[in-house]
């Protein structure tokens, strides 16, 4: 219960009776479960409790080999032999059995990474769902996606996910490549694999020819043997910009192709002119959603002067109604922070902030003894060249800035190094229009925030990253235009 709150919601845990886990996990290669080559294992954690949910193999430089070796022959022999038609069934079949599997799905997704069940439940799997959907849909219709040209695919595709939206990462990854006739090894999470563990299983259901996905579990150094692997044709990430930099420069003159959607520093703008609550409700939504995991987190809040304390007090008010603790209960808004490393990340911003001179203010809610928690936190009184402003913290920390006009917003909102997304909050079209037209950013949501659709790409400017994933843009990725 949050301090300045008379009242409580009672506890409603989602049972975790309905799914099954397994003690260990192998790496799935060649449509089987394998023991790694170096024989070792690393748990993966529940950071809500860091209690131990499964031990999961180490994937060394052989096993990585042996993963893309399958998967070279099964598109040699296979994938790309196959009517698209009959390569876009499987890709249905995986979209329903996730769909049948969703609660289940949810649950590990919550226990392995921390997010809250209400997310995980209603966004995470269910959008990871409609990806397998969106792009079954296109693998036999690839000649309408590029009219006039003939795509062809890649070969292997070498994928490397993080830990922040486990299930629809591999989601992201997996379909577009699947729906141009590529084979693959994805590589997840250190912190979160079990979700694609699952998903080994559904492909083991949906007949899915062997070799055609692999999943190679490890941190780093499995990520790295992949990204070196000399039969590799394409690398896609998701992660830190400094790995997305290591990845540039590791396949530079190799002939790899390579998307990468790396950090975000998003600015969310609020004009006086726009509904106050629901831009209140929107601020929450873009910062404290997934515990601020989210690359397009809107961690700059930009507000126009004569609503600033307005906003302010209302947002002061509204974080201490937040409910931070068991990720499996539903009235949760705010789950465990992933990792100890990312905690312990957070808390360094936190006290840079107040170093450089930033007024500090936190939820007032009590967090668990056990398991890594952060309290819903902003920043004011910072300035644009302050270290919290300028960097990716990953976390539910906002530093909120003023201003009076529409062009000096837009310079403060283009002053970082990231270009990934935005929020407007207006009753203006016009304001609408100009503000997301000259803010150099992939996507600018305009009075909402956080809000994707298969059917829509997503994708960086700057040091965001290079290309786009979703919609028709995600497929470009995955193929070569004649
Ligand atoms: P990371 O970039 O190290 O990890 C992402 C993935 O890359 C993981 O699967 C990891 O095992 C793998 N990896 C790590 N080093 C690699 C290498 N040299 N070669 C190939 N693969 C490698 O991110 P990390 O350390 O977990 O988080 C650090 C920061 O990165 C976060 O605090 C956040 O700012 C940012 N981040 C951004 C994400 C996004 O969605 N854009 C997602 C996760 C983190
Ligand atoms: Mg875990």
């Amino acid at each position: 219960m949050n301090k300045k709150q008379s009242w409580a919601y009672s506890p409603a845990p989602e049972s975790t009776g309905h799914i099954t886990l397994k003690d260990q996990y192998d790496l799935f290669i060649n449509g089987e479960f394998i023991p790694s080559t170096g024989g070792k294992y690393f748990d993966s954690i529940n950071p809500a409790t860091e209690g131990k949910i499964a031990k999961v193999a180490e994937a060394t430089k052989a096993d990585v080999d042996k993963a893309v070796k399958s998967a070279r022959t099964a598109y040699e022999k296979i994938w790309s032999k196959m009517a698209s038609k009959e390569r876009g069934k499987y890709i249905y079949r995986i979209a329903r059995l996730l769909q049948e599997r969703a609660r289940e799905f949810s649950v590990i997704e919550s226990m392995d990474g921390g997010k809250p069940i209400r997310e995980s439940r209603d966004v995470d799997v269910p959008l990871s769902a409609a990806h397998f959907f969106y792009y079954a849909g296109w693998a036999d219709k690839l000649q309408y996606a590029f009219p006039g040209r003939s795509p062809k695919s890649l070969g292997v595709a070498g994928q490397i996910i993080p830990w922040n939206f486990p299930l629809l990462m591999a989601a992201w990854k997996l379909a577009p490549a699947l729906a141009t006739g590529n084979t693959l090894v994805l590589k997840p999470a250190e912190t979160t694999p079990l979700t694609a563990m699952k998903l080994a299983e559904i492909i083991q259901e949906a007949e899915l020819p062997p070799g055609v996905i692999n999943i190679v579990t490890g941190a780093g150094e499995t990520g790295r043997f992949l990204v070196n692997h000399s039969d590799i044709n394409k690398i896609a990430f998701t992660g830190s910009t400094e790995v997305g930099k290591y990845i540039m420069k590791a396949v530079a003159g190799s002939g790899k192709k390579y998307t990468l959607e790396l950090g975000g520093k998003a600015a969310n703008i609020i004009f006086e002119d726009a509904s106050v609550d629901q831009a209140v409700e929107g601020i929450i939504n873009s910062i404290f959603f997934n515990q601020g995991h989210v690359c397009c987190a809107g961690s700059r809040l930009y507000v126009q002067e004569g609503i600033a304390d307005q906003i302010i007090s209302k947002l002061r008010k509204r974080m201490d109604t937040l409910v931070v603790g068991d990720p499996l209960d539903k009235n949760t808004d705010i789950g465990a922070i992933n990792s100890i490393i990312q905690l312990d990340k957070i808390k360094m911003f936190v006290n840079m902030g107040k170093d450089e001179g930033g007024t500090i203010y936190q939820s007032s809610c009590n967090l668990p003894d056990k398991g890594y928690w952060f309290a819903p936190t902003i920043f004011t009184d910072v300035s644009q060249s302050n270290r919290i402003v300028q960097e990716e913290i990953f976390g539910p920390v906002l530093a909120i800035q003023t201003f009076r006009t529409v062009d000096e917003v837009i310079t403060k909102a283009n002053n970082t190094p990231y270009g990934l997304s935005g929020g407007i909050w207006t009753n203006k079209g016009s304001k609408i229009f100009k503000v997301s037209k000259e803010i150099r950013a992939g996507v600018i949501w305009a009075n909402t925030f956080n809000k994707f659709d298969p059917g829509a790409p997503f994708g960086g400017y700057k040091e965001s990253g290079i290309g786009s994933e979703g919609g028709v843009e995600g497929l470009r990725g995955y193929v070569e235009l004649d």
